[in-house]
């Protein structure tokens, strides 16, 4: 009897005590709910916090950069509005009529969205900018990889449909240099079989090799092909010949009768080239091309996550779902449910900056990516290697010790603040540690520095 009362009181204390340990939580997660946020811990971290574009020096190797300020403040008022852009809102809009039907209640946004996809589009329609309603769909998404999965998405339904089988092979063909979302994407469909093609010493792929290919596999059997062209890799900032490669394409589905699907993946270079040069076109100027992935959070400036992803008119039904709950009643995207943040921070960038204000900065990057060659090339220890005229990225080879930086050097030493990063890539037929240099605003006024960095650090060691 005494042994079952001491057992109650204790079962009675630890109820007591655990009731007072969640009253205390709760009182104490309502305190600081109630607490103006800019006095919480949080708040002042953030405002403390350094991102490695805002070191000094800073990062020369992130395609990022801090955002405008009013790009900031467009961005945080769209978010607070709580916008869904389920769906495409491209859809049914083309030069004679305006056909969309998008979840209600987010009309304006909707608009938004698909005045930025038709602004980047143009530029992309080099030869029919006026028709690009016409020609272009598409949305804003999260970022290059998820743009690249709604494009191996489509691919894959295309080629089926063209299929006596169901399971006949679809064959993928990139370089090495392609980025690594590409394969992630191959995995997330299913398809199985690559082809790796040759890059050029310029890096760029090398288009003979691209049709023998095709012809080897095609004698094997092969009828279905996805090609992926690369518009500023990750590595080198180097352009695929997307040109020439529609023409092989073209010039393959004629002699073999093959059934191909060419993607770009611009998600880089989709912000700098076409505003820079008209002499390559890097889109659906190009007949074999059926989508693009741009990146506006790289060379758009705009917030983390901006991936756009533009296709053929109508080539989303391919991999449309019926949906009773939304208006429209269509969702054509990886995405689902997503933000307006971009697109709406997006449509006022391409206005108030428009294609001249937006041309100018990436000259401007280009210039100072230019100035930083002519400062390496006299450098000891630093071999700059073939780079765009217009990407401003540049790869280079750095040999202080074994054809490389030290990692002393990288994680703690006088290279940690520009954040390195490398690839092994092939140069001249020799795999070499390559370095990636990404010139943007935030990195103009440390160029000096780094160069003298440089130098310092290969002195030290030799
Ligand atoms: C060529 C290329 N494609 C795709 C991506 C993937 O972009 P994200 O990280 O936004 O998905 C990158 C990222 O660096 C890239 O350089």
């Amino acid at each position: 009897m005494k042994f079952l009362f001491i057992v109650c009181i204790i079962i009675i204390l630890v109820f007591k005590y655990y009731q007072m340990y969640t009253t205390n939580n709760i009182q104490s997660i309502s305190t600081s709910n109630s607490s103006n946020v800019e006095e919480s811990q949080l708040w002042q971290d953030l405002i403390r916090m350094q991102t490695p574009y805002t070191t000094s020096p800073c990062a020369f190797c992130y395609p990022g950069t801090p955002l405008l300020p009013d790009i900031t403040k467009i961005a945080s008022l769209a978010m607070s509005k709580q916008i869904n852009l389920i769906g495409t809102h491209t859809i049914g809009v083309t030069s004679t009529s305006n056909e969309n039907i998008g979840e209600s209640g987010f009309e304006i946004a909707q608009h938004y969205e698909r005045e930025l996809i038709f602004w980047i589009g143009k530029l992309l329609c080099k030869h029919d900018p006026e028709h690009v309603k016409d020609i272009v769909d598409g949305y804003m998404c999260g970022g290059g990889t998820e743009a690249n999965i709604e494009s191996f998405w489509i691919a894959r339904e295309y080629l089926r449909k063209t299929m006596e089988h169901p399971d006949e092979p679809i064959y993928v063909l990139f370089t090495d240099l392609t980025h690594y979302s590409i394969t992630k994407a191959m995995h997330m469909m299913d398809i199985k079989f690559v082809e790796k093609v040759k890059h050029t010493n310029k890096f760029e792929m090398d288009t003979n090799d691209l049709y023998d290919k095709i012809v080897m596999l095609n004698s094997k059997g092969v009828k279905h092909f996805i090609v992926v062209g690369t518009v500023g890799t990750t590595s080198c900032g180097s352009i695929d010949p997307i040109s020439e490669m529609s023409v092989v394409l073209t010039k393959v589905q004629k002699e073999f009768g093959v059934h191909t699907y060419l993607h770009v993946d611009a998600s880089f270079g989709g912000f700098t080239v076409p505003f820079v040069t008209n002499n390559v076109m890097i889109g659906f100027e190009n007949a074999a091309v059926q989508s693009v992935t741009v990146d506006a959070d790289k060379m758009g400036r705009l917030p983390y996550p901006s991936g756009m992803f533009l296709c053929r008119k109508g080539l989303q039904k391919y991999v449309e779902t019926r949906v009773q709950y939304i208006r429209g009643h269509t969702d054509d995207t990886v995405s689902g449910s997503r933000t307006a943040i971009s697109a709406v921070a997006g449509y006022y960038y391409s206005q108030k900056y428009g294609y001249v204000g937006h041309s100018e900065y990436v000259n401007s990057c280009i210039r100072h990516r230019n100035m930083l060659v002519s400062f390496l090339s006299k450098i000891k220890g630093v071999t700059v290697l073939p780079h765009s005229a217009y990407i401003n990225m540049l790869p280079i080879i750095i040999d202080v010790v074994d054809g490389k930086i030290p990692s002393e050097e990288t994680e703690k030493g006088i290279m940690k603040d520009y954040h390195m990063r490398s690839d092994e890539v092939n140069v001249n037929g020799k795999m070499c540690t390559v370095y990636k240099l990404c010139i943007m605003e935030h990195t103009f006024p440390y160029i000096e520095q780094f160069v003298s960095d440089v130098e310092r650090m290969f002195n030290k060691y030799h």
